[in-house]
């Protein structure tokens, strides 16, 4: 269901370049439950977003469900997400003056 492999992922902050995630590789079977546990700052949050097709690797591979994030554009990826991938957020934003409803 998940394939990443040598997953590296590199952002440039206010001190220079951070090397969040260097040489990630996970394999998650259909139907399997995983918890993914870290110290704060260890890189959980941003593996997510790319394993979600919200944030681009810097080099490595991804495939969901059969779908390698690499060969899809920006639109492609909005409809994988829509598809395949449901998130509730660290941060969710929820609008306080408003209801599900
Ligand atoms: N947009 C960004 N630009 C630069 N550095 C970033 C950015 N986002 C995250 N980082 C850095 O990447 C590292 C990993 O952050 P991440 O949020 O993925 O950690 P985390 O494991 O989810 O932490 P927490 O347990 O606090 O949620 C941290 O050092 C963070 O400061
Ligand atoms: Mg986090």
């Amino acid at each position: 269901m998940v394939e990443i492999k040598d997953l590296h992922l590199s952002l440039v902050g206010g001190a220079g370049p951070v090397n969040i995630l260097r040489g990630i590789d996970l394999q998650i079977e259909a139907g399997q439950t995983v918890s993914i546990v870290g110290p704060s700052g260890a890189g959980k949050t941003t593996l997510l977003m790319a394993l979600s097709g919200l944030e681009r690797p810097t080099d490595g591979i991804i495939q969901v469900a059969g779908v390698n994030l690499h060969q899809l554009n920006e639109d492609g990826l909005a409809r994988f997400r829509r598809r395949h991938i449901g998130i509730v957020f660290q941060s969710f934003h929820l609008v306080p003056t408003m209801t599900a409803l």
